[in-house]
């Protein structure tokens, strides 16, 4: 032993007569702590846990969300419900990793100019979203939130199946069914009695189809950012947790 602690003081003398090797050496050191910390993560099953209910978007929904992303919407929503009371008191149970499986990219977001939105689906009616994207002042007269009334116009929906392929690319379980009838799919949400909306629901487990009187078969923006915000929160079944607590 007491032979052996002069030799290794002489070797770490390199390092600490010389900075940029203490940098390296440094640097090599806090890798290796990285690299075991973070390696598992991405072979562990665990780390999203797979929840009941967790399904990908449906044709419609998904281009909305493209739409929730392209007006910026991010900007001034969060979509993160974090697991402090105010905020699970305000707004619900809190996320869960699994329910931001299927988002490529995830919509968490780091700015609340107006509220979280992750648990919005089935606050409001459709009704309620369409006048309050129109006008957001007709129907909240303090809001200051701005009016999206342009998206009224047509949905160009022709990339949809390219977007579900690239979804899938990142891991959402698409199937090439979904993606050859994701044109179908699209309109056949918007129409419950068309003869496309029980293999929607077979595709797409609990998704909602909306009645669109009036301009049946024509497309909008809005029609497919309201389906977006009405799902958001809604695909994981909480009262069924909360149940299971109680009988515990
Ligand atoms: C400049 C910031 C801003 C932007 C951008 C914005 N909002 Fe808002 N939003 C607000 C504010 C503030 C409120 C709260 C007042 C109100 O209800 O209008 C709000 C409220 C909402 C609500 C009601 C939430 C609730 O629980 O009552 C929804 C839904 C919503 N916004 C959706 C959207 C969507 C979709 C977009 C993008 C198309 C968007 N917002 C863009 C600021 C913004």
């Amino acid at each position: 032993m007491a032979t052996a602690q002069p030799g290794l003081w002489k070797r770490h003398e390199i390092f600490e007569k010389n900075s940029v090797l203490l940098l390296f050496g440094a640097l090599i050191v806090v890798a290796i702590g990285g690299l075991v910390e973070i390696t598992p993560l991405f072979y562990l099953k665990s780390t999203v846990e797979t929840v009941e209910g967790i399904r990908p978007y449906t044709p419609l929904e998904l281009a909305g969300r493209n739409i929730y992303i392209r007006e910026g919407c991010y900007l001034c929503h969060s979509q993160m419900i974090r697991p402090m009371r105010d905020e699970v008191e305000r707004y619900g149970h809190f996320s869960l990793a699994a329910e931001s499986l299927y988002d490529h990219p995830f919509q968490w977001g780091s700015k609340r100019t107006g509220p979280d939105l992750a648990r919005v689906g089935g606050k409001y009616s459709d009704q309620w979203h369409r006048e309050h994207l129109r006008d957001p002042r007709a129907v909240v007269p303090a809001s200051i939130m701005p009016p999206y009334a342009f998206l009224d116009r047509p949905l160009e929906a022709e990339a949809i199946a390219d977007d579900l392929k690239a979804n899938r690319a990142l891991g959402v379980p698409y199937s090439d069914e979904m993606i050859a009838l994701a044109r179908n799919d699209l309109k056949a949400q918007l129409d419950p009695d068309g003869p496309g909306a029980a293999d929607l629901q077979r595709r797409y487990p609990g998704a909602t189809l909306r009645d669109l009187s009036g301009d049946k078969g024509q497309v909008a923006e809005m029609d497919a950012l309201v389906a977006y915000l009405q799902v958001l929160g809604t695909m994981v079944d909480f009262k069924i947790y909360e149940d299971k607590k109680n009988l515990r």
